[in-house]
């Protein structure tokens, strides 16, 4: 039995995703579901020629053996999750907990509309922060308040204790990253709510005293998206040198990047308690490393680079992705 969180350490867009991917088809868990904001994060998917942005099922539906679960604290806009879970042919092993709070299209429009919001924070323009507002006001529907969602509803929460209970594994995704959190990031440049890995397992209805595993997600140059401090931004000239420009897949805006920053990445580490890390994108420090699965098959460039890493989060690097693809991973959690 294990409960392991995974959530991102630096301002979102970590690869996640990816990292959820090859954690679930290792670890088999029974059970995948989110946490986070709602349908403001996003990740790319391939399904034949075409990409689509998912951003209500958890990015772990491409481990097709778990039940995929959307938990209580999330926000769920009905439209795009409906859409999402017959695109993705996922209706069969989604569920949605009953009390998560619902976006509504004024919710949306309320976000587009605000100045504040869309201009000065940069928001992603999906509702999320007017449908928390409205609910620490206590005036929006929830989940099970919506007919066309009669079919999804569940209690995440008993369900995933329930299944450690009986001895099973669970993933819990996180969503966007630590320095957009309400309360431990730039405010106020950040999410409406916090996003570190006890806001994850609270979402979920799981107990501190369950979680075994925290992996935090950090990338060889962050990025973020949207207003706010970023203080190792490095131009977009210099991106454009190195080869890696970003585009959000939820607003297509381009990602401002930077260099690592190790002061982020040691208090993130702290406040989301990281039991291990995973780094991301170690093919754009060197790109000699693209596709490796072995360690060995790192350059020194790399290898100084995970040690420093290492040294800032103060726990060890045990998954190094280094391309996009599923296979393209070292997986050192069996050293541990
Ligand atoms: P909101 O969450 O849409 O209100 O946007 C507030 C800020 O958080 C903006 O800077 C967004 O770009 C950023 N943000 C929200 N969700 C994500 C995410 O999943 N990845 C990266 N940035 C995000
Ligand atoms: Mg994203």
């Amino acid at each position: 039995m294990s409960c392991t969180i995974i959530v991102g350490g630096f301002f979102g867009d970590e690869g996640k995703g990816k990292i959820v991917a090859h954690v679930a088809h290792q670890d088999r868990p029974s059970i995948i579901s989110r946490g986070g904001v709602g349908p403001n994060a996003g990740h790319t998917v391939r399904i034949g020629e075409k990409a689509y942005g998912v951003r209500m099922v958890p990015s772990g539906f491409v481990y097709p053996e778990a039940t995929l679960m959307i938990g209580s604290g999330v926000l769920v806009d009905p439209r795009v999750f409906l859409r999402e879970v017959d695109l993705l042919g996922a209706r069969d092993r989604t569920f949605v907990d009953g009390r998560c709070g619902i976006i509504e299209e004024d919710h949306i429009a309320r976000d587009k509309g605000s100045q504040h919001l869309r201009e000065k924070i940069g928001s992603t323009g999906t509702g999320c922060g007017p449908a928390n507002a409205d609910r620490v006001l206590r005036t929006s529907r929830q989940a099970k308040d919506v007919p066309e969602l009669a079919d999804f509803i569940t209690d995440v929460a008993e369900d995933v204790n329930c299944a450690l209970d009986k001895g099973e594994t669970v993933l819990l995704e996180g969503t966007q990253g630590f320095g957009i959190s309400l309360y431990f990031g730039t405010y106020p440049y950040v999410t409406s709510k916090d996003t570190s890995a006890s806001q994850i397992a609270a979402d979920n209805g799981v107990g501190p005293t369950r979680i075994d595993d925290v992996i935090v997600v950090f990338k060889a140059y962050p990025t973020r998206v949207g207003e706010g401090p970023f203080s190792t931004e490095m131009s977009v000239e210099r991106s454009h040198e190195l080869g890696i420009e970003e585009f959000g897949t939820v607003t297509h805006r381009q990602r401002r990047i930077g260099t690592w920053d190790g002061k982020m990445a040691h208090y993130s580490a702290m406040i989301n308690g990281c039991t291990q890390a995973a780094i991301t994108g170690i093919d754009r420090i060197d790109p000699a490393c693209f596709g490796a699965t072995d360690y060995d098959r790192l350059t020194g460039k790399a290898k100084d680079f995970i040690a420093q890493a290492e040294e800032d989060i103060g726990k060890p690097v045990t998954l190094i992705s280094t391309g996009p693809e599923m296979s393209q991973i070292i997986d050192l959690r069996g050293e541990l």
